[in-house]
């Protein structure tokens, strides 16, 4: 297949790009590195993609519709995962989240129409699922108590994704994310964060004064179902994507602190506004219809992070 991949120079979207090309698709990455977080790792990530000969990426700005219209040209399907990322972020800059998430969403929506383009698979994000107290969050729970603008731009995405199918017969598939990590990782994201301050002697901050529990996903679970996802192709669905096992923040921590082989200093906050005191994924649906197996907990998935870490900012 030809496939356009948004966000290409991203997290998920790197390793999601290294899965396709591995298997002989033809991947376009449509990026515009964002500032959002150190744009080196999107070059470094996009100078590893650049190497495969059926692998392009185009510099464009999803906000720029001729330039994604351009880069949409004969392609079999969209994988549309470009986006700002970041919860908190989404309280500084508001806007931005609109323009992107929302707007940027609707250009990627909306050109899939006009050039009829075969299938669209997106990102969505547990986030949708907000204060909602039960566990494990199911695909078939309502999702109206979003408790941040970057859950609500989510939600808001599939709910114009379910519009766009039933008005224009869009085969269009969500996946709801729950916490992804892995080499490559967003210097934003908790594993990150505390490994680069463990490593460094720097202490780490534990909101919810550490009382707060995780799905924690390793990327190699998210990019098989998402992969799943682009070969099925189904007319319309919601799939969440996790690990399916709520892991207690300070297990996860102490996980960080064995394979970094030292303790780290704890300041325990208050939780953010924004945060969520515990995730976890119902992955039924997924199982059952891509076949969704997740195979690396975190006992396994956390030391090849560090490792990761460690090699790459050489400490
Ligand atoms: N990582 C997670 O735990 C997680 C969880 C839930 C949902 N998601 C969603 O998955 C998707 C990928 O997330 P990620 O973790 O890889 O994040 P990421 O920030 O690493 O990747 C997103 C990419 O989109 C690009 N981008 C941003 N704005 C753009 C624009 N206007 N035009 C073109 N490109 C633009 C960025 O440069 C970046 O490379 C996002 O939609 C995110 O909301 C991620």
């Amino acid at each position: 297949m030809k496939i356009l991949l948004t966000g290409a120079a991203g997290f998920i979207g790197f390793h999601t790009a290294q899965v396709l090309l591995a298997r002989g698709d033809e991947v376009i990455g449509f990026d515009n590195f964002s500032p959002y977080y150190d744009p080196t790792l999107k070059e470094a990530r996009a100078k590893i993609l650049a190497k495969e000969k059926k692998f392009t990426m185009i510099r464009g700005d999803i906000l720029d519709r001729p330039a994604l219209a351009k880069a949409m040209k004969g392609v079999d399907r969209v994988v549309h995962l470009a986006a700002l990322a970041g919860v908190r972020y989404s309280f500084e800059h508001p806007e931005e989240y609109i323009d992107i998430n929302i707007k940027g969403f609707f250009h990627v929506l909306d050109e899939v129409r006009v050039q009829k383009i075969a299938g669209l698979i997106y990102a969505s994000s547990s986030s949708v699922y907000g204060g909602n107290d039960k566990l494990p969050a199911s695909e078939e729970d309502r999702v109206d108590n979003q408790l941040s603008l970057y859950g609500q731009n989510k939600k808001d995405n599939e709910t114009m994704a379910h519009t766009y199918h039933h008005l224009y017969g869009i085969p269009v598939t969500g996946h709801r994310f729950f916490t992804v990590y892995g080499p490559y990782g967003r210097p934003d994201m908790a594993l990150f964060m505390f490994t680069d301050a463990i490593l460094k002697g720097r202490p780490i901050q534990v909101f919810g004064e550490g009382k707060m529990q995780r799905d924690f996903t390793y990327i190699d679970d998210i990019v098989a179902g998402l992969v799943a996802s682009i070969d099925k192709n189904y007319p319309e669905e919601i799939f969440n994507l996790g690990c399916g096992r709520k892991e207690e923040l300070m297990d996860f921590i102490a996980m960080i602190e064995e394979c970094c082989g030292t303790k780290g200093k704890k300041e325990f906050l208050p939780m953010q506004p924004g945060d969520v005191r515990a995730s976890l994924a119902d992955i039924s649906k997924a199982k059952k219809m891509l076949g969704f197996e997740p195979k690396t907990p975190i006992r396994l998935g956390v030391p090849k992070f560090v490792t990761w870490y460690r090699e790459y900012y050489n400490i």
